[in-house]
């Protein structure tokens, strides 16, 4: 199917350039500094992130592709046929691809993306892969409300694909609510198929967010780059330096951008101080046991009914139903 001929739905809801200037400025008055991890997916951003998958020491990715690789049947098995999957993304091209390979009769796939770029190119390849799959792209933010576009055809579920990890870089609240989100997304008999990294031995943890090629810390840095082009800030790039370590208390890597001196930049009329070696919170990848897991999305409502893992038991992908819900 060629992208001309499906419906591009657009309900993006980016913020402009005066509420992004709020939302930075809120984030450099805060104690301590913070700034939210979206702001790093501008055009270079999403380059950069593509290339850190592309690292040695980044498992992640690595992982997820190598437990699809054994057990996408399996998980579409799982799923049964005639379902609508609705990707919280772009479309992964690997992972999305090996699970349309082996889904049964495909109701319809809405990718729901908020660049309508990438969107428009990841739908053009899945399409040409797979004609006889209904492509139903949605360009919107997928952590509002969604107005999801009326399949093609009754499916038997929904299932909402969110794979990556990408869960992780949202706190326990928000990740609860983006859970329960999906959870009225889905219906009652839908599902929810997600990726989640587990926790493993700190040095592994801490290398795949310092790897040595520099690539994370140049996909840190390019926030500022954004905010220096979008806002008319002056961050000065030589100041400030990658910092990403794992807190074992809280079960999550930390990434920040650390002052190297005390400076100040201009942010609209706002002038952020930092002092030598303050540190300004951009991220955080929450890493989880089975079990953290199971109690979040129980908070969500949901519970665990499958659990795939990779063979070194790094990584897992989950299926998760309504709680209660009976088996299928
Ligand atoms: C998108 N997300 C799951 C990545 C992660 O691992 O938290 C983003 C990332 N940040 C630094 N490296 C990768």
């Amino acid at each position: 199917m060629s992208v001309q001929a499906c419906d591009l739905r657009d309900d993006d809801r980016r913020p402009p350039a005066n509420e992004l200037l709020e939302i930075v400025q809120r984030g450099l008055r805060s104690q301590p500094k913070r700034l939210p991890s979206w702001l790093f997916y501008d055009e270079r951003g999403s380059e950069l992130f593509e290339r850190i998958c592309e690292q040695p020491e980044y498992y992640l990715t690595r992982c997820e592709i190598a437990l699809m690789d054994v057990h996408a049947a399996g998980i579409a098995d799982a799923l049964g046929a005639d379902v609508r999957l609705v990707e919280y993304g772009s479309g992964n091209a690997v992972k999305t691809r090996m699970l349309l390979e082996h889904l049964a009769s495909p109701a319809a796939y809405v990718p729901v993306e908020i660049s309508a770029e990438p969107l428009r190119q990841s739908v053009q390849r899945l399409g040409e892969r797979f004609p006889q799959v209904p492509m139903q792209p949605l360009c919107a933010d997928f952590t509002r409300a969604l107005r999801l576009p009326i399949p093609p055809r009754a499916p038997r579920r929904t299932v909402v694909y969110f794979p990556g990890s990408t869960i992780g870089n949202f706190e326990a609240r928000d990740a609860v609510a983006l859970l329960r989100k999906m959870r009225g997304e889905m219906g009652d008999n839908g599902g929810v198929l997600i990726g989640v990294d587990l926790k493993k031995d700190t040095a592994l943890l801490e290398a795949a967010y310092n790897d040595a090629a520099g690539v994370t810390a140049e996909f840190t840095l390019n926030l500022l780059v954004r905010l220096n082009r979008e806002l008319g800030s002056d961050f000065d790039l030589s100041g400030f330096r990658h910092r990403a370590h794992y807190n074992p208390m809280a079960g999550r890597i930390e990434t920040s951008l650390v002052s190297t001196r005390a400076q100040q930049a201009r942010v609209g009329r706002m002038l952020a101080r930092f002092a030598e070696g303050e540190a300004m919170q951009v991220e955080y990848s929450c890493k989880y046991t089975l079990d953290d897991f199971a109690a979040l999305a129980g908070r969500a409502g949901l519970e665990v009914r499958r659990v795939w893992t990779d063979p070194e038991r790094m990584f897992s992908v989950q299926y998760l139903v309504r709680a209660g819900a009976p088996g299928r």
